[in-house]
């Protein structure tokens, strides 16, 4: 398996033996749970609550029911992808910007299931990769004064608005080596909706794809 979209393909696969027949699935949004998605006409779901509008369009076109998150009580499970994954399951997410509705959808299930391909797996989280920051569009410059305050360098997302009408902020050269307070930190800044940090509700189980097959890793 060398080919990084084999390897999403073969994650994707190994997330199938989590789902059971008549469940409501959370799905998450992005290249690797697309391929998910690609599989789940073949399983037995009751629904799917969806992470984003384009997971929505993926389920629908496929037949799959898709399900208000306000209809569906807890989930058994949600499984998605992300852009980076520490050795604690802890995440960044966002790349997409989907990062808001993927931490309602995860806080909201019992269970989360992270499928990456080896390319994710990093020492430290944003070294490499930006933290995505939703923001409300009024507050953009203060909330990147803010940001700027705590040395991190906030990109403005050109031309893209969020499923819920806000901006992203892709914010370099934090220091994410306490996730957890700098997830809660960046919470708390006025105008910021949701942060791309997946710390305190961190991933349960990783299926990471690599070219000597696919490893489970349990939080
Ligand atoms: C979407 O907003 C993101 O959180 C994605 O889950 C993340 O970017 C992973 O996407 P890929 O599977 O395309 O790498």
């Amino acid at each position: 398996m060398s080919d990084q979209h084999a390897q999403k393909q073969a994650a994707a696969k190994a997330a199938l033996r989590y789902i059971e027949d008549d469940m409501i699935l959370g799905v998450g949004t992005g290249s690797t749970v697309n391929c998910l998605i690609e599989l789940l006409p073949q399983l037995r779901l009751a629904g799917a609550v969806a992470s984003s509008q384009v997971t929505e369009d993926k389920l629908r076109a496929l037949g799959i029911e898709v399900v208000d998150l306000n209809f569906a009580g807890t989930l058994d499970l949600y499984i998605d992808g992300a852009d980076e994954v520490n050795a604690h399951l802890q995440l960044i997410k966002g790349g997409g910007g989907a990062l808001t509705r993927e931490k309602i959808v995860a806080a909201a299930s019992k269970q989360f299931i992270c499928m990456v391909d080896d390319s994710k797996m990093v020492d430290v989280l944003g070294r490499a990769f930006p933290v995505p920051i939703e923001v409300l569009p009024q507050a953009r410059s203060y909330v990147a004064r803010q940001l700027a305050q705590l040395g991190g360098e906030p990109v403005y997302r050109e031309d893209f608005v969020t499923d819920y009408g806000n901006v992203i902020l892709d914010t370099y050269d934090l220091d994410v080596s306490d996730p957890i307070a700098l997830e809660q930190q960046l919470n708390n800044i006025v105008g910021v909706v949701c942060n791309g940090i997946f710390a305190a509700n961190q991933a349960d189980i990783l299926l990471k794809a690599g070219n000597d097959g696919v490893k489970t890793i349990l939080h």
